[in-house]
């Protein structure tokens, strides 16, 4: 379906108020429902799930350190609003189909509330599963001030029930982050960059099978989802009235499969000040922005001496990332900014690097390719199912550097729970000898992160042909998490593993 461009205007999530509040905690209760919303106004309302009632969730506002402790509460239908492939892993026909639990991405977060794909819960809590620990998570929020999200994160179905809505921000606000000056309050505005497709009648479009039908099954996962429209907020191509002043966006990519990269019509520079897990050492001026599933950048854009104009965001980031098609007219924009309201003054902010000397062990973890019974191809981390054996288990407090070794032919934005990392470097190598003889075999130089990425991230974009490494320590809780690509539907069907933590 075409939609008409900038016709609605950008919604902004609301924040939402704790139940309860003293000095030491705070109280959430956050119900997810499914709703009918106007994602357009020349579409018939579309239902949803959402939080609270709304997709995406409201924004939940915290302060570094505090102690927020969330009930999520699942008051959804017992039938899914889209097709469930029942031979995925954890989503076979002895599990209820309609599964939730919800994980703070990027937090810092004892192991029982990280939101572990099995511990899911169903309405009233009626089921539960075998993870399931408690109703009310808590979290301690030891990050520093960064730009986190909620979403769903139950086992084999979490493509679907982050389509249908199922996510929102999660924002961490510190006393260093106000001494900066940042542009706040109405000036400061979260942007959930997402793609869908529509059906004429305003219903979600979501495949029921792969573009070549598998024989056996009628419904399948496909391979990855690439949806011919853009919505930002859960609005279709919105525009945002601006006052010719700086503005601070926290760019997120929701989507399911879709990277975009991000470049404005004006030609302006962007300047960005933050990544995934916080604040860069210093601001960078850049011109585009590469965003994978789950990464996020925190972005000044200053529309000063720019009254009257409208400035579009724009879109040219081949889907499926990096050998797809490019975007269509459609799929090149993303909304449209309308100056109706400088330079940047912030500091520097301490950033130490961690030595890669101080890692106490190294792991060698490929990203490789397969093919099921029914010939669909399926993705894996280090060649294994989620249900193998665990084999990372960083010890507390402990540095390890993460070789991410891409044998597919897909670039996969790899990420893991509990930590932030820093990205080392990418280096070329030859794919082809590691897959018959197991040695890498560098065909380049090691090429350090691009300058955006040089910060704390929780998200790293692994390219083809490429060992991408990570350097991370594990704390400063222990137990079992788990790490994955977040294409939705590579995570789904088996690119996914736990990890443990251990004491
Ligand atoms: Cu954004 Cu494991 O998740
Ligand atoms: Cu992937």
């Amino acid at each position: 379906m075409i939609l008409a461009k900038f016709l609605d205007e950008l919604p902004i999530s609301p924040i939402m108020k704790p139940l309860r509040k003293n000095k030491y905690s705070s109280y959430y209760e956050v119900k997810m429902t499914q709703v009918k919303q106007s994602l357009h106004s020349e579409l018939n309302d579309t239902t949803v799930w959402g939080y609270e009632g709304m997709y995406p969730g409201p924004a939940i506002e915290v302060e570094s350190g505090e102690i927020v402790f969330i009930k999520w509460i699942n008051n959804l239908p017992e039938k899914h609003l889209l097709p469930v492939d029942y031979t995925v892993h954890g989503a076979h026909k002895d599990v209820p189909e309609v599964r939730t639990v919800v994980h703070v991405h990027g937090a810092c977060v004892e192991s029982e509330s990280d939101g572990y794909p099995e511990a899911w819960f169903t309405q009233g809590y009626k089921q539960v599963g075998p993870y399931f620990r408690k109703q009310i998570y808590r979290y301690d929020n030891c990050n520093r001030a960064a730009t986190l999200w909620y979403h769903d994160h139950a086992l084999g179905i979490t493509r679907l029930n982050i389509y249908a809505g199922l996510a929102g921000f999660f924002i961490i606000k510190d006393q260093r982050e106000r001494s900066l000056n940042l542009p706040s309050g109405s000036y400061d505005i979260p942007l959930m960059l997402q793609d869908k497709s529509f059906n004429s009648d305003g219903t979600l479009y979501y495949p029921k099978h792969p573009e070549k039908p598998i024989p056996e099954l009628d419904t399948s996962i496909v391979p990855e989802f690439i949806g011919d429209t853009i919505l930002v907020n859960g609005k279709v191509y919105p525009y945002f009235n601006v006052e010719p002043r700086k503005y601070r966006f926290r760019l997120l990519n929701a989507s399911n499969t879709r990277y975009f990269r991000i470049q404005l019509d004006s030609g302006q520079h962007i300047y960005q000040i933050g990544t995934d897990g916080g604040f860069l050492q210093h601001p960078i001026a850049v011109k585009q922005i590469l965003l994978a599933p789950a990464e996020r950048a925190d972005v000044i854009i200053d529309f000063t001496n720019l009254e009257g104009r409208n400035i579009t965001m724009t879109n040219d980031a081949p889907a499926p990332f990096p050998a797809g098609s490019l975007p269509d007219e459609h799929t090149n924009t993303v909304m449209q900014f309308k100056v109706t309201l400088p330079l940047l003054s912030i500091d520097t902010i301490p950033f130490l690097k961690i030595k890669e000397q101080s890692a106490a062990k190294i792991r060698y973890l490929t990203l490789n390719d397969n093919t099921d019974q029914y010939g669909r191809e399926f993705m894996l981390l280090d060649n294994k199912r989620w249900d193998a054996p665990i084999t990372e288990n960083p010890k507390l407090w402990s540095t390890e550097i993460w070789y991410l070794i891409n044998l597919t032919d897909d670039a996969h934005p790899i990420h893991i729970h509990l930590i932030d990392f820093q990205i080392v470097d990418r280096r070329d190598f030859d794919a082809d000898t590691f897959k018959k003889e197991r040695v890498i075999h560098y065909k380049g130089e090691a090429m350090p992160p691009e300058p955006q990425e040089q910060g704390w991230k929780d998200t790293v974009n692994a390219n083809p042909n490429q060992i991408t490494r990570i350097i991370m320590n594990f704390g400063p809780f222990s137990g079992l998490y788990v790490w994955h690509c977040h294409i939705l539907e590579h995570e789904d069907y088996e690119m996914m593993r736990p990890f443990i933590v251990i004491e």
